[in-house]
């Protein structure tokens, strides 16, 4: 489903990133001495060589803390009117981790709620805030995606356990127009409940997954919707830039990219060094990308992802400057 375009000068602008990691990682050689399996086995079939795993002093709450309080950095936290927590794993069933989140940035009484939508929550949590602006809700919202995966399967289980890993990440969305830099295109967003079965936990260390089945539908499915994502802001798939897919495999995020004809040059990645990192995913991704240069100001930007429910998503949007003397003077208009 594509969204409507919102009402004039209530478009959702990108303004600033952040990413959190445990310290801590874990190695393909850590994990072999656990599981049978071998290092070569798991980058051959998934790329990743290790992943960021949180220790028992480190909440998916205090993740989403870190990773805000980066995209903050140079913004005044009180222009902050709403926050979109994304996270498969809450610390706790009830009550949910954004109103937690808020308070430990000092937004006691922002709207505050969680979006539950697998690894494609960040996006489903883009478009919850994008509305939330259109609406005249809020002029400036964080959007958040936190996630502890490496919770969720079983120890002994090697066809789960090498998969995934914990992080955060975040990003400011303010309100602007509809012709700027950093605005974000109609977010395509889809589900299917006949296949709730194929990712399913009814508890951490109880995960299963279906994984080849997973497999074909994530490639279907982020590339459908990245071409629904690209045709809804009038680009041709020649048109972009860089890929930002979710990091499930990098065998997946190679397909998308092959399937939509975009070059492998212009597919970024990160899942080597993190691993899937669930509703993290793609800010994670984003914030180091723009660190390390390989994401700049006008790159014409698609990101897509696909997850448990099942459900899927994608926007595209030209990426902005994030340099500090912008992002003030955005915030200072929000005032
Ligand atoms: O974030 C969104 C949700 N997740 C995903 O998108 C993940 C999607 N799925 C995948 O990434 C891949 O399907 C996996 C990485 C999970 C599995 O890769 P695969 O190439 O599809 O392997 P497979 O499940 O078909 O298993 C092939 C073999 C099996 O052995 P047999 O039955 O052929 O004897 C598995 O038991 O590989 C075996 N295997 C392993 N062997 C060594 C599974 N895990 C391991 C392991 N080490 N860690």
């Amino acid at each position: 489903m594509t969204a409507a375009p919102p009402p004039a000068g209530r478009a959702a602008v990108v303004c600033t990133i952040g990413a959190a990691l445990p310290p801590r990682t874990v190695s393909n050689a850590d994990l072999t001495a656990r599981l049978d399996t071998t290092d070569d086995w798991i980058r051959s079939r998934t790329g990743i060589i290790r992943r960021h795993v949180a220790g028992a002093d480190l909440s998916t709450t205090d993740l989403a803390v870190q990773a805000a309080t980066q995209a903050l950095a140079d913004v005044e936290p009180t222009t902050v009117k709403a926050l979109v927590v994304a996270t498969t794993t809450p610390d706790r069933c009830c009550p949910a981790t954004a109103p937690a989140v808020a308070t430990r940035l000092g937004l006691t009484g922002i709207p505050a709620f969680d979006v539950a939508a697998g690894c494609t929550g960040f996006l489903y949590a883009l478009a919850t805030a994008a509305g939330l602006i259109a609406a005249g809700t809020a002029r400036t919202a964080l959007v958040v995606g936190a996630d502890r995966l490496a919770t969720l399967p079983a120890p002994g289980d090697r066809t789960t356990v090498p998969l995934f890993g914990d992080g955060a990440g975040a990003v400011v969305l303010r309100c602007g127009s509809a012709d700027e830099a950093g605005v974000l295109g109609p977010v395509v967003l889809g589900s299917d409940g006949t296949g709730a079965d194929l990712i399913r936990a009814s508890r951490p260390g109880a995960l299963h997954m279906d994984g080849a089945d997973v497999f074909r539908h994530a490639i279907d499915r982020m590339s459908t919707a990245s071409r629904q994502a690209a045709t809804a802001v009038g680009w041709d798939l020649t048109d972009v830039d860089r890929l930002v897919p979710h990091q499930a495999n990098s065998r997946i995020t190679s397909f998308v990219a092959r399937q939509l004809g975009i070059p492998d040059g212009h597919r970024l990645g990160n899942i080597a060094e993190v691993g899937n990192t669930g509703a993290a995913s793609i800010p994670l991704l984003l914030a180091q990308a723009v660190a390390d240069g390989r994401l700049g100001p006008g790159h014409r930007t698609l990101l897509t992802a696909f997850g448990a429910g099942l459900t899927w998503g994608a926007v595209a949007l030209t990426w902005p400057d994030l340099s500090p003397t912008r992002l003030l003077k955005g915030a200072e208009r929000d005032r």
